[in-house]
């Protein structure tokens, strides 16, 4: 059976487009697979707290050097790398804020990265626990920054995702962008052709289910 992780990062809880875009993914691909076991995990909703002194001390820590207390400062992180290990599919909503992704998901993402728990696999990224999951990542702004609006470089929100799921083996990934939102005439046209890239991700990921394996965990 699949396991699809679906996570959300808006701050808002009604009126999101990102959220809309995810459940409008979740829903279709249940209809074609619908024994997949979905987890959620709201970000937006309920913020995970930052790292702090004690769960530095511990990360740095050897693993069998850790205290109990040490332990104990990485059980949530520890919690959240199990549910995104038990998952073979991925699925993001990630509203661009300032530029870049909310300070909700990097909470996470600093939970998350642990390199006694999902080493950096650069030189072999085959050697990851992720390497055959697959992550789609919905995002929503205002403004255009496609190749060519004058404001590609300015979107720190793609390339430091791609970064960082990178560095944990995680190179499946995939992103929609819901844009140009602040324009009334753009923003139908984009939700419907993000819509429409979501239902040719579900024929195209269906297609490679064979290859997704059953979860491990
Ligand atoms: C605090 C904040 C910062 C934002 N910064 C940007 C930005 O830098 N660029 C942009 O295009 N849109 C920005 N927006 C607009 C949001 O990205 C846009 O409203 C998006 O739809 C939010 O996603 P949601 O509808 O899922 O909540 C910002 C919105 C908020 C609330």
């Amino acid at each position: 059976m699949t396991t699809l992780l679906h996570l959300n990062s808006s701050a808002r809880l009604t009126h999101s487009t990102s959220r809309q875009l995810t459940a409008h993914f979740v829903r279709q691909w249940l209809h074609s697979h619908p024994g997949t076991k979905i987890r959620t995990r709201d970000l937006g909703h309920y913020p995970l707290p930052a790292i702090d002194d004690r769960w530095v001390q511990a990360y740095e820590a050897e693993p069998s050097d850790r205290s109990p207390e040490l332990h104990q400062a990485l059980h949530l992180s520890d919690q959240l790398i199990d549910e995104l290990l038990s998952a073979d599919l991925l699925v993001l909503g990630v509203p661009m804020y300032n530029l870049t992704i909310p300070a909700s998901l990097k909470a996470y993402l600093d939970q998350l990265i642990r390199r006694d728990r999902l080493p950096a696999t650069a030189t072999d990224p085959s050697q990851s626990p992720l390497c055959q999951k697959r992550a789609i990542v919905v995002t929503s702004r205002k403004f255009d920054y496609r190749l060519g609006s004058g404001r590609e470089g300015r979107d720190f929100l793609e390339p430091y995702l791609r970064a960082i799921f990178s560095i944990i083996g995680l190179s499946q990934v995939h992103f929609v962008h819901a844009d140009r939102l602040a324009d009334p005439d753009q923003y139908h046209q984009s939700l419907a052709d993000c819509r429409q890239q979501l239902d040719h991700l579900v024929v195209s990921l269906t297609a490679q289910t064979a290859v997704i394996p059953q979860s491990a965990y």
